[in-house]
């Protein structure tokens, strides 16, 4: 149930525009920031040229057709807004009642089964094997991830799809490296870093020579020889073991981790349909999908020696997860520097007539760089993620002991922020702008990050453990303070921005969302007293702290971040 829609709808059945459904009439209802004028509002502009009025006259007529009852209290046309004052202590009863029914326990407030029956395939993380798992692949997993909840979170079935980089012939090179200047032990003890190294030193050092070897192992990966794909598949499960780590404490999993090379016998398929279509030309001995009317460069399919592409990969990649999830949405979460092979990809299963193409999403996003400058995985100077990470753990140990230092288990509360810090800093933003991350904004207290939330939680959180002996389950809604309404009415938002968040495929709703509650939930709790309130509002209060608390923990969870109990 969604209290703010019931109270839309309430209000839109009030209201008669010739022309136009009641349902586009409660679509366009919305919450004006300033409560001033009003709870409500119907702006009247877009009515305009249906009615061939005025937008102000508009809403002049359609106020003097309302009669106020127990739900709309008052009625007012201000500027082509039709304004609406509700009864806010019902709104807040209904919206408290809601929240604490499946609230302290449950905690399911802001879920749904609007998404019950409908699969959601999210393509996310996709490392590449044998390469470092860095600060450059914090957005897409945490982005990736956080979108897998909120899609479960209403209801949808969602399959997480690491679309793994393990095929190219760069692992030929490896291979080469690996013969030339590994040795077992080396590798064992200094797993990713080790490969790493290796790869970075043969594009320094490799000799023509080891070029051709590189070409030649990649052959024999291909080919299926026995040691070759013995070595490949050590580095895989290498770099699979170290990053499951840091998807453990990231709080991050997949339903599957069919990459690149699971698809190079699934292909044929593919270029076959192609042919038959009239759709596969030449070009130079390659074979490509002409795209110039359509005013981008050609999809290649083969290259000109009959190798497969990226690009090729993902194609039958596309055909195998309609085929075997039957997806209502497929995202794809990956770097604004792939819009053109998305936009390709998925002109090309246009063009093979595939009706579903317009189910595929590419969720594009920026940059993420650190304060001190940029980063290149070819000289070997990279940022790894798990630096970031542990990093930020450690300062949030810092912080804490200074703030606290008597608080108990404070290693595993510097987890939480410290990791919330980062995650809550890569999704704070619109997904698609690029960002500088800085330690020390990320783990401010007074900022709008993860650790503010997480600390107004532990706030309401003792609150209420002080307020234990209080029976306030039978609350009455007093006549409400602003302070007091401006929560209640974030409260009753929250489903609202889940929703949005779903269909914008913009994480960073929620996160605004919990920073936007945590701003009103202090300032009520600055500005008026809980535990030692008056017989009416203390109930009341205390009630309202529980149901912030049980919110900020429903929307930061959605993020993938914990929230201490203390802090
Ligand atoms: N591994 C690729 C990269 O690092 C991302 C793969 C994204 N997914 C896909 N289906 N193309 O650039």
């Amino acid at each position: 149930m969604n209290v703010i829609m019931d109270y839309k709808k309430y209000i839109a059945e009030k209201i008669n525009v010739d022309g136009v459904a009641a349902a586009e009439i409660e679509a366009a209802i919305a919450l004006p920031p300033n409560t001033e004028l009003g709870d409500y509002a119907l702006p009247c502009f877009k009515f305009a040229k249906i009615l061939r009025k005025a937008p102000v006259k508009i809403a002049e007529e359609l106020a003097a057709q309302i009669t106020c009852d127990n739900v709309i209290k008052e009625v007012s046309a201000v500027n082509g807004y039709l304004n609406f004052k509700i009864d806010k202590e019902g709104l807040a009863k209904d919206t408290l009642a809601e929240i604490l029914k499946i609230g302290v326990m449950g905690g399911e407030y802001g879920s749904s089964t609007e998404g019950n029956g409908k699969t959601v395939c999210i393509d996310y993380s996709s490392v590449n094997i044998a390469k470092p798992f860095h600060i450059g692949h914090l957005s897409t997993t945490v982005l990736g991830s956080a979108l897998y909840k909120i899609y479960e979170f209403l209801g949808y079935k969602v399959v997480g799809i690491n679309h793994l980089g393990d095929y190219g012939t760069q692992f030929g090179k490896l291979i080469c490296a690996y013969k030339h200047w590994g040795n077992k032990e080396e590798v064992e003890k200094g797993g990713i870093h080790a490969v790493n190294d290796l790869y970075v030193r043969f594009n320094s050092e490799a000799t023509e020579e080891m070029e051709a070897e590189a070409r030649e192992y990649f052959r024999l990966i291909e080919s299926g020889d026995r040691e070759a794909n013995e070595i490949f598949e050590w580095f895989k499960s290498l770099t699979l073991a170290y990053v499951n780590k840091i998807y453990e404490r990231l709080g991050v999993k997949f339903d599957s981790y069919n990459g690149e090379r699971f698809y190079s016998d699934k292909m044929q398929p593919v270029i076959d349909e192609l042919e038959e279509k009239g759709l596969l030309k030449t070009s130079e001995g390659a074979k490509i999908v002409d795209l110039e009317s359509y005013g981008m460069p050609p999809c290649l399919i083969l290259r000109s020696d009959g190798a497969s592409l990226y690009a090729t990969r993902d194609l039958a990649a596309a055909y195998y997860r309609k085929a075997n999830y039957d997806f209502y949405k497929c995202l794809y979460v990956v770097a604004y520097q792939q819009n053109l092979h998305f936009k390709q990809i998925f002109k090309v299963l246009e063009l093979l007539g595939k009706d579903w193409a317009k189910d595929m999403v590419h969720v594009a996003y920026g940059m993420v760089s650190l304060e001190d400058g940029a980063m290149s995985t070819r000289k070997g100077k990279v940022v790894w993620l798990e630096d970031v990470i542990e990093k930020c753990v450690e300062k949030a140990y810092t912080v804490i002991n200074e703030k606290n230092p008597a608080l108990e288990n404070k290693r595993e509360i510097a987890e939480k922020v410290g990791v919330g810090s980062v995650i809550f800093g890569a999704l704070y933003n619109n997904k698609i702008k690029d960002i500088v991350f800085s330690y020390d904004k990320v783990l401010s207290f007074e900022g709008e990050t993860g650790v503010y939330c997480q600390y107004t939680c532990a706030r309401a959180n003792s609150v209420l453990q002080k307020a234990e002996n209080v029976d306030w389950s039978q609350f009455a809604v007093p006549e409400l303070l602003p302070q007091e309404y401006e929560v209640i009415k974030t409260l009753a938002s929250f489903p609202d921005a889940v929703k949005e968040a779903a269909e914008k495929f913009e994480p960073s709703i929620i996160a605004r969302y919990a920073v936007d509650l945590s701003q009103k939930f202090n300032k009520f709790y600055f500005d008026c007293k809980i535990l030692t309130a008056e017989e009416g509002a203390k109930a009341f209060r205390i009630a309202l702290t529980a149901a912030t608390k049980q919110t900020l923990t429903n929307a930061l969870g959605l993020l993938g971040i914990g929230v201490p109990e203390k802090m």
